[in-house]
């Protein structure tokens, strides 16, 4: 193996280096480059911050894996989350990162998320209950509401739709600042990012009302001093070895956070499926099936997942075609060696598994949508690390179980009563903002359908 300085680049510009070209169709350029310069490439922010795109799924693993403690969280990530997730887990790093997320794990084991099945399943007819056979809906926006809903129904066990709704607002308008901010390539440069912008004032705003809101519910919580079974209390009730807790500025972090990364990239997942799912009514059709015959017309309930194999493995090949976080980053925090290359400290890394998941070496005919191939067999082949939705290693989604029961079982209430037909004469781009979100929104018209039960199949 030779230690080579650094991978090939392609053309930058002057100033801006190749930041522009991240900033447009970032997706297309990193599909360009990887195909022309290989599996690893060599960008620049601004010519002064190095950046490798990494495309092989055996260094995704030594970067994301083995080597896991040499990177932190990819810096961008804090200039654009931080704001207003503080030091959640998404952007913590360190011995900080790992306590939280020890602290945070027992939230997510498999008795504690079970019992949301319900809450999921009971959240979703009621957005059934608004639905009118032959309307046209936003689908996007419908899978984004509910997913929300949800996430606080579990988190903070509220009962109060218009907490969860000035949860929601809150939240909507921060994720807009910080879409408008991160598409401009300005922001990468610091002075220009740290000058006052009108923006800063609605997201200080909002971040005080979420602020606000949540930490009125941390108070009654620790007065009360009951677990309510939901995450909430597990944040609250978590002890360290050593005996002490999260601080309340902890709790509203992880609790931000896990609002945040707990509901957009399910929603995300759920749209591209309907979308997938209307563009092939053989797969569809195989869908309704498994959905008749292991329900029968009766809401799913968390003992139905074994069955429901085939809306699992639907899921599952969406995420493979538009994964709901595209892209993860890291950098370097010492010099590294990941495959043929040194890398050294400060490197920036990035791994694209919207490129990964469509690679022909892994995939065959790698456009086609094509549930059967996590089906167990076919499963058990895959290359590892060519699939890597939740990514992997010690950050692997700490929310992956969740959100698969959740995709799962929202995907299975609303398959059931109704089919999704796409308007004619959208194009529909897939964009990468953080979550791979479809550009414009996708209008879908529901038709009701009758479940075929046993009684009406004979
Ligand atoms: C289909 C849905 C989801 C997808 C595709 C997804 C994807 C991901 C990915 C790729 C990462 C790793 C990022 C990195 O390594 O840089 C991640 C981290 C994370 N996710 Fe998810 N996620 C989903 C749902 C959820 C849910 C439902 C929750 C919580 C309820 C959640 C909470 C988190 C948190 C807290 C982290 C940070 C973990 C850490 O660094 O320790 N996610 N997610």
């Amino acid at each position: 193996m030779t230690t080579v300085n650094r991978p090939p680049m392609p053309p930058k510009e002057f100033i801006f280096g190749h930041a522009r070209q991240l900033r447009g169709d970032s997706m297309n350029y990193e599909r360009e480059i990887t195909r022309t310069y290989g599996d690893f490439v060599h960008l620049k922010f601004f010519n002064r911050y190095d950046a490798y795109v990494i495309n092989h799924p055996d260094d995704a693993h030594q970067v994301l894996v083995t080597e896991a403690r040499k990177f932190n969280k990819a810096p961008i990530y804090k200039l654009m989350l931080s704001t207003f997730l503080g030091d959640g887990l998404l952007v913590s790093d360190g011995d900080f990162w790992r306590r939280q997320r020890k602290l945070a794990q027992p939230a997510f084991h498999s008795r504690r998320i079970d019992s949301y099945a319900e809450t999921m399943v009971s959240f979703t007819e009621r957005l059934l209950n608004e639905y009118q056979p032959g309307e046209t809906r936003d689908i996007n926006a419908d899978m984004m509401r509910l997913t929300l809903n949800i996430v606080s129904k579990t988190l903070f066990d509220t009962e109060l739709e218009s907490e969860a709704a000035r949860i929601n607002t809150a939240l909507t308008t921060l994720l807009h600042i910080t879409t408008e901010w991160a598409r401009s390539p300005l922001t990468m440069l610091p002075i220009i990012r740290d000058l006052p912008k009108p923006m800063d004032f609605r997201r200080d705003k909002a971040v005080a009302d979420l602020d606000a809101i949540i930490q009125r519910i941390i108070d009654e919580r620790r007065k009360s001093k009951d677990d309510r079974g939901d995450l909430l209390s597990m944040l609250l009730l978590a002890q360290d070895e050593d005996g002490s807790q999260m601080t309340d500025k902890q709790v509203r972090d992880e609790a931000v956070t896990l609002v945040l990364a707990g509901h957009e990239t399910t929603a995300n997942a759920l749209t591209w499926t309907w979308y997938l799912l209307a563009q092939h009514p053989e797969i569809e059709a195989a869908l309704h099936a498994e959905l008749d015959e292991v329900l029968a017309g009766r809401s799913p309930t968390l003992a139905d997942l074994p069955r429901l194999q085939y809306t699992e493995m639907v899921v599952k090949e969406a995420m493979r075609m538009y994964p709901p976080a595209p892209s993860v980053g890291r950098q370097a925090i010492e010099d590294v060696q990941i495959g043929d290359y040194l890398l050294p400290k400060d490197t920036l890394v990035m791994i694209h598994p919207h490129l990964i998941h469509r690679d022909p070496r892994w995939w065959d005919d790698p456009d086609r949508f094509m549930p059967e191939r996590f089906s167990p067999e076919n499963e058990a082949k895959l290359r590892k690390y060519a699939y890597l939705p939740f990514g992997g290693g010690p950050r692997i989604c700490i929310g992956n179980s969740f959100a698969m029961m959740e995709a799962v079982l929202l995907l299975a209430t609303i398959a059931q009563h109704y089919t999704l037909e796409l308007v004619p004469g959208q194009t529909i781009t897939p964009v990468a903002e953080i979550t791979l979100r479809p550009h414009p929104n996708i209008m879908m018209t529901v038709h009701e359908r009758v479940p075929e039960t046993t009684a009406s199949a004979h």
